[in-house]
């Protein structure tokens, strides 16, 4: 496996690759890899002859006061990793060739990037469209792969590619949860013990969502109540928000009829954990 640090690098590495008829896949990560991202990676190798993860940190989708200094950094045992599942390049790029000095060109999904995660994260998903395009530019991949924990995510992500004609397709995989249903996030390992166990509830608020519908309950409010009760009764968990929202706007869901996205945001402590859940009643 190669490391990359150097976009022209990158781009010259890709070009050739391209040249042999291969195709490129690309699994984008801010690194400190979990079984989450192995099972993206697994799938590019499925989906492409040649896959490249990326590594870095992105400042930009960090507001001031989150976690960007805090969040884990591990780039040997990420490189470790992508090495025993064959990925062929690592790309680590310096942040100085991404944000060239005096870069003032950002990527805004209008609407998708105000709403939940973007409400209580100003400015997140301008970072992150950012990125992810200048990713795509400097990797040249056919597909791109992308976890379902971040829908939101996802879904901008696929409106991007869509809205700016960009040549690569967006795959979106699974949530990949922990044996107590908790979904993997690098920044599950600033859990305490105590914290982990209070997380647990967040998957039980989904699956609560579920089993009112399937009961019959069909009153977005009640829905959402069912999932924020679950929650609520736990004290180490503060609610930052308990949204249903129609999974093409991510306008608030008048009604269950069509594909819902029920999505949470909670903090244990001071991490910030998120989940989702698309239902179809
Ligand atoms: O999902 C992430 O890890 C990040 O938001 C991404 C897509 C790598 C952009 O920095």
């Amino acid at each position: 496996m190669d490391i990359v640090r150097r976009v022209h690098s990158m781009k010259e590495t890709s070009r050739q690759v391209r040249a042999k008829g291969r195709r490129i896949g690309l699994v984008p990560t801010m690194g400190a890899l979990h079984e989450g991202h192995l099972s993206l990676i697994r799938r590019m190798k499925e989906m492409a002859d040649f896959v490249v993860v990326s590594v870095f940190v992105n400042p930009s989708q960090f507001g001031p006061g989150e976690d960007f200094e805090a969040y884990p950094r591990d780039l040997p045992r990420d490189a470790d990793l992508c090495a025993s599942l064959a990925v062929d390049v690592l790309f680590a790029p310096e942040e100085g060739d991404l944000y060239a000095e005096g870069a003032c060109t950002w990527v805004e999904v209008e609407g998708l990037s105000s709403r939940l995660e973007g409400a209580s994260r100003p400015g997140h998903f301008r970072g992150v469209a950012t990125i992810v395009l200048k990713l795509l530019n400097a990797v040249q991949p056919h597909v791109a792969a992308f976890g379902q924990k971040d829908a939101q995510q996802a879904i901008l992500l696929q409106r991007m590619a869509r809205d700016l004609l960009l040549d690569v397709e967006i795959v979106v995989l699974p949530i990949v949860r922990g044996e107590d249903g908790v979904a993997l996030s690098s920044r599950n390992v600033r859990l305490s013990a105590e914290e982990r166990r209070a997380a647990a509830a967040i998957p039980r608020a989904l699956r609560a969502a579920e089993a009112a519908i399937e009961t019959g309950e069909r009153e977005p409010a009640k829905v959402i109540e069912a999932a924020r009760a679950v929650l609520e009764a736990e004290s180490l968990l503060r609610v930052d928000y308990v949204d249903l929202v129609d999974t093409e706007t991510l306008q608030p869901a008048a009604s269950m009829e069509g594909e819902r996205l029920l999505s949470v945001a909670v903090f244990a402590g001071r991490t910030r954990l998120i989940d989702n859940t698309v239902i179809t009643v």
